[in-house]
């Protein structure tokens, strides 16, 4: 099958380079010219696990092109689909421009029915703007075309993005056009050998799901670093508390890690937006506005353990800084705990010797040349004649560190450990203080 697909970033390169190697032509255009060019140079711009190995194949097979040519892009693809960003705007809304500028692309180009298929998270009401984008450029060019638009949010993670494509839990695929729903089942067969995995729904539905998702997931989170805020004030420990109510069926193990707090390009912006879209509806939704707060104030917890344990002064203090990306296996910092704790930290006159196995590139777009701010290659690279080691994204490399060396190295002999990698009493062992999250009285 032939499909087109918006935007080159994380979504729509992990569904051209999935969807190409099913034996789909898929051409993917962005309107980023340099994103564009190095792509076709073979140079995949961002980090995900297994993906370059999957564009480099289905280019050299030629069912995976990219272009910035927007004629040959819409022309190419029955299925046009949507996978551009929809960052917060200022009110917390999602901000649709470069939706609704794909919707006028696709309008302005094609000459025969298409299907419009929204990967991107987008409020409810969406699906109808961008019919209403399309509609009226075909009606400035005095055409009369048929198209369907259809919701089908995506629920990758960035880390396991590729396994997560090809194996999804579900596939939505929400419109009342029949036509659309068997285009789209078709295409998504290859994905559904194992059982059936596609939910068809009305396309507001659809929309709401993947928000309804994310912020289930971000409420787990908040709800755990709130008990575990309650557990440091009561004298508990927080992971003991984890493991006696994942043990419910009911609750499960999932998702209940307390931490420095959730952050990437989706759960921030998304919780934020379905709050918005319920008080524009004139609900007040008080559970989200508190997933947020609890998560806004979380990621300030490592740094108020810092001050606490120097005593309100950091000035001069040099912090060796594990993990820059929001999440392992990522080298996305969109939203990431580690911009917050790392701001507060040169605010607060102190260097960071940061270290991460894939995002220090993106640190160094972030903050380039910032004061206070060396970017390591590795781990002890970083320690290095530093004061204290934090640590704030859980990669495998930190989980079974040389406890010996960070005695040795670092200088106040202390470590505050933003995700509770370790078992206070082994770090307090090797003569090192131990700060983790919930897991001792403050
Ligand atoms: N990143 C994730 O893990 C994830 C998971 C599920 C859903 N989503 C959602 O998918 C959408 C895309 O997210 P992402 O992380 O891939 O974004 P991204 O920022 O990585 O990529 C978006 C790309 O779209 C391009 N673009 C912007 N306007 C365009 C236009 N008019 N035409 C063509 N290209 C255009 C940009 O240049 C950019 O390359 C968002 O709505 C996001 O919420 C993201």
């Amino acid at each position: 099958m032939r499909l087109t697909i918006f935007g080159s970033g994380y979504v729509g390169l992990v569904t051209g380079a999935c969807m190409a190697e099913m034996g789909n032509h898929v051409v993917c255009y962005d309107i980023d010219e340099a994103r564009i060019g190095r792509l076709n140079d073979g140079d995949v711009p961002i980090y995900e696990p297994g993906l370059e190995a999957y564009i480099a194949r289905n280019m050299a097979s030629g069912r995976l092109v990219f272009t910035t040519d927007v004629q040959k892009a819409v022309d190419h693809g029955l299925f046009q689909f949507v996978a551009v960003g929809t960052p917060a705007d200022e009110d917390g809304s999602a901000d649709l421009q470069h939706v609704l500028a794909a919707a006028r692309s696709i309008g302005e180009h094609m000459d025969e029915y298409r299907i419009v298929v929204n990967k991107s998270t987008v409020p409810v009401g969406t699906a109808d703007k961008v019919k209403a984008e399309i509609d009226s450029e075909l009606g400035k060019r005095g055409l009369e075309i048929e198209f369907d638009v259809v919701s089908n949010p995506e629920f990758l993670k960035e880390g396991a993005a590729i396994s997560d494509f090809m194996k999804p839990d579900r596939i939505i695929i929400g419109t009342d056009s029949p036509r659309a729903t068997e285009s789209l089942k078709s295409l998504y067969v290859p994905f559904n050998r194992n059982h059936d995995r596609v939910i068809s729904m009305d396309v507001r539905s659809a929309e709401l799901t993947k928000y309804a998702a994310n912020a289930m997931l971000a409420t787990k989170i908040s709800f755990m670093n709130e008990l575990a805020n309650v557990a440091e004030r009561l004298g508990a420990d927080i992971e003991k508390v984890r493991l006696g109510i994942g043990s419910d069926p009911r609750i499960g193990y999932h998702f209940i890690y307390p931490g420095a707090g959730y952050g990437g390009s989706c759960f921030p912006k998304d919780v934020q937006a379905l709050a918005k879209s319920a008080a524009d509806a004139g609900y007040d939704a008080a559970l989200l506005n508190a997933v947020e707060d609890v998560n806004l104030r979380q990621k300030h917890r490592i740094f108020e353990k810092l001050l606490a344990h120097y005593k309100g002064n950091l000035k001069g203090k040099t912090v060796a800084l594990w993990g820059l990306s929001f999440k392992p296996r990522t080298d996305d910092m969109r939203a990431a705990p580690s911009r917050v704790i790392m701001e507060a930290l040169w605010d607060a006159g102190a260097n960071v010797r940061a270290y991460d196995p894939e995002a220090t590139d993106a640190a160094a777009r972030l903050y380039p040349d910032q004061d206070g701010l060396e970017l390591c290659d590795t781990a002890y690279g970083a320690i290095e004649g530093a004061d204290t080691l934090v640590i704030i994204t859980e990669w495998q490399e930190f989980r079974s560190p040389d406890f010996v060396a960070l005695e040795e190295k670092l200088a106040d002999k202390v470590i505050f450990d933003g995700r509770n990698l370790y078992e206070p009493a082994t770090v307090e062992r090797h003569g090192l203080k131990y700060y983790a999250i919930g897991r001792g009285r403050v």
